[in-house]
């Protein structure tokens, strides 16, 4: 869908209403046109004035407001996305009950777009049975109701119910609008991905190590979580990313760490992706303090190399013994011929799927979009077009679960 999109943003009566702004915002930059629809109580948070400076459009709660416009009708019909943040338990409890007692939930009834719900509230409400239920029936009806993130709420309890930051709730909600709803079908499945590239080190200051920003890797563990998937994330070095929505996410530095993090959890996981940029080299030795320039031996100009494990081809290595039964994807990024080069790569590796991206001339390293083509052990290709990175995970992850039934 393009841009300007006719974008709702429903904000209901939570401390994290002030989030909302943010996310208003963000869908300005994009170019969308914004009409934010508060509750009643959200406005005890935050003023109307606030959110018409930010929209650029009125703000009304009741549906008794610009009666003449027909307001309760019109705002969900010409919406191209509604995306609700924070969503608190009584909004949805509102919404799965099919209410239409304000210009919110009016607005909710009659759209027929992409309905996408941050939740935000305290963990009791958000694992109480009636909200587990009333969640379960919107994800049923295609409302994609996002994980809330894990972490201080309101006082000083801890635990899931915070709200998604506004940038993710942003990358997840055009997700949606361009890709579809997210399924809960990756429930009871665990993931392991990794991420980011690796780096080794020379000296204490040196190292050599592939260019990788993380975000397709996160990206992936972004959409396997708010599908139901546990996902645990082995990350290299990556750019500053919000850490995916209740991941596990491991940290290391250099190959052989990744590769004792990712083998440690093979056994227990039902899909490996390997994302990560591995560096295929290291040093022979690393100094322990700061090699010099220019001194007799010389060590920085004639670097001595050894060639790393191969974590993904030793992944597999590891399923042909039994050790896991995990679907094994690997990416390859080629700057020529790569489609060509990455099917000689699947046969090399022997995974079940390989994402192959064009990277010549330093596309696709660190920036938000990404294109390709995933093939397969079976020998099909399919091309994946030019999208976010949170799009492309989608459609990786549609083409993975057809490998795990
Ligand atoms: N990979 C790995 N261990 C390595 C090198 C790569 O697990 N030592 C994984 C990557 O994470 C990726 C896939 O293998 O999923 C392909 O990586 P790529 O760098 O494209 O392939 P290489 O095997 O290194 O081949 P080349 O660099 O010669 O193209």
């Amino acid at each position: 869908m393009s841009n300007p999109r006719n974008v709702v943003v429903g904000v209901a009566g939570g401390i994290a209403a002030y989030k909302a702004c943010h996310l208003v915002r963000d869908f300005k930059e994009a170019g969308d046109n914004v009409r934010v629809v508060p509750t009643a109580n959200a406005l005890n948070f935050v003023g109307a004035a606030t959110f018409e400076a930010l929209s650029g459009q009125p703000v009304d709660t009741g549906v008794f407001t610009r009666v003449d416009e027909v307001q309760h009708v019109r705002i969900g019909q010409e919406a191209d996305l509604i995306v609700i943040a924070p969503a608190t338990a009584d909004l949805i409890a509102r919404i799965a009950a099919g209410r239409a007692d304000d210009l919110l939930t009016s607005t909710i009834l009659v759209s027929t777009c992409p309905v996408v719900v941050a939740p935000a509230m305290h963990t009791e409400m958000w694992l109480n049975p009636a909200t587990q239920a009333n969640v379960r029936t919107l994800r049923e009806r295609g409302v994609t109701v996002l994980e809330p993130a894990h972490g201080r709420l309101t006082g000083a309890d801890t635990g899931p119910g915070r709200l998604m930051e506004p940038a993710a709730i942003a990358a997840m909600a055009r997700t949606v609008a361009e890709h579809g709803p997210l399924p809960r079908t990756l429930e009871g499945l665990r993931v392991l991905i990794s991420a980011g590239g690796t780096q080794e080190n020379i000296d204490p200051v040196r190292y050599v190590g592939n260019r990788s920003s993380g975000r397709q890797g996160f990206a992936l563990a972004d959409i396997a979580a708010h599908r139901g998937a546990t996902v645990t994330v082995v990350a290299g070095a990556t750019d500053e990313l919000d850490t995916p929505a209740g991941a596990e996410v491991v940290r290391v530095r250099s190959t052989r760490q990744l590769q004792e993090e990712m083998t440690a959890r093979a056994g227990e996981a039902d899909v490996i992706i390997m994302a990560a940029a591995v560096s295929d080299y290291r040093p022979e030795t690393e100094a322990t303090s700061k090699l010099k320039k220019g001194e007799a031996d010389d060590a920085l100009s004639t670097l001595r190399l050894v060639e790393n494990p191969d974590v993904l081809r030793g992944l597999v290595d590891k399923r042909e013994a039994g050790e896991t039964r995990a679907v094994i994807v690997g990416f390859a990024a080629e700057t020529d011929n790569p489609l060509e080069y990455g099917k000689a790569k699947l046969a090399r590796k022997a995974a079940d799927l390989l994402m192959v991206n064009s990277v010549a001339g330093g596309r696709v390293f660190g920036e938000a979009r990404n294109s390709g083509w995933l093939v397969a052990r079976d020998g099909s290709v399919a091309e994946i077009a030019d999208g976010s990175k949170h799009v492309v995970a989608a459609e990786i992850w549609d083409a993975i679960e057809k490998w795990t039934s």
